[in-house]
């Protein structure tokens, strides 16, 4: 795949995707928007890959938000279809059947913020900044910010942080549960790429179905919700790493998973 505004490496049956470009502060245009598309469309369908960390190119910025230059033309229809395209990609991203890790080492303002967000959790540098400063441009997120920002930090910060465009820094990140963890910057990949390998060595059908599960929370009552887990719980009881799993604790040995 040739790509001109991300980085896609991959090792062993890890993922690692780059935004990459660091000139504008890996700002998301519609070029690299249909990239991602692209990458996240083959990294869902290749089994191999079992853990994506997602990053930003250079020490600044993660994605310093959707690309200005871009923005400032768009008319009403215009904008409807930049935010559902926005918003496509990160559903994507969002319902991958494998878990996506933010790596967050610099600024992710705006579209970087909703992106971040989009990612199955999030790890950060010590110079992390987050922040939907929309606001001061004369428009809203528009990527999914309105939506998810409230569901992780809860509905009176969200409205907070967006009505005002402030940053927030990463150990404030940390502590309204924004992010999970945060790092000195050069120890931030190594420590996302040890979370990911410990994910990517589980037995990939019960990562499956208990990302699909907690996932639908959002969207499901408790009712519904508990419904869905005994399905997908039935489904992990089917597979042949469940049994591989119980017999190998009943033997006290370690198991021997086959992801299958
Ligand atoms: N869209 C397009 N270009 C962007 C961008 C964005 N969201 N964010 C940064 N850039 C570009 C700048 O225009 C500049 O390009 P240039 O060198 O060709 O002029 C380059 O990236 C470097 O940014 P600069 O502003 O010079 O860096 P800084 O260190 O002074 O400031 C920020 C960093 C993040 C505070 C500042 O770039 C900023 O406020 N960016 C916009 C953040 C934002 O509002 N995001 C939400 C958009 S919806």
């Amino acid at each position: 795949m040739n790509f001109q505004n991300i980085l896609l490496e991959e090792k062993g049956n890890l993922a690692i995707v780059t935004l990459n470009r660091p000139d504008k502060l890996n700002a998301l245009n519609s070029d690299t928007l249909s990239e991602l598309e692209t990458a996240f469309t083959y990294l869902n369908e290749e089994d191999n890959i079992r853990a994506i960390i997602l990053t930003g190119n250079g020490e600044k910025a993660f994605v310093a938000g959707a690309d200005i230059a871009e923005l400032n033309s768009l008319d009403m229809i215009q904008g409807k279809e930049f935010a559902e395209k926005g918003q496509a990609v990160f559903n994507l991203i969002e319902n991958m059947n494998k878990p996506v890790i933010a790596a967050v080492n610099g600024f992710a303002l705006g579209g970087g913020c909703e992106l971040a967000l989009a990612c199955h959790f999030r790890l950060a540098s010590e110079s992390a900044k987050f922040g939907q400063p929309e606001v001061n441009l004369g428009i809203i997120p528009g990527y999914g910010g309105t939506q998810r920002l409230p569901r992780v930090i809860g509905t009176g910060k969200a409205i907070e942080y967006t009505l005002t465009g402030y940053y927030i820094d990463a150990h404030e990140a940390l502590k309204i549960g924004l992010v999970n963890h945060i790092f000195p910057l050069q120890e931030l990949m190594p420590k996302c790429i040890e979370i990911a390998e410990k994910i990517a060595a589980k037995p990939h059908q019960a990562v499956r179905l208990a990302l699909k599960a907690i996932n639908a929370s959002n969207d499901l009552g408790l009712h519904k919700g508990l419904n869905f887990e005994a399905s997908l719980f039935a489904i992990a009881c089917g597979t042949e790493d469940f049994r591989e799993g119980t017999t190998a604790f009943l033997e006290k040995r370690k198991p021997n998973f086959k992801h299958k």
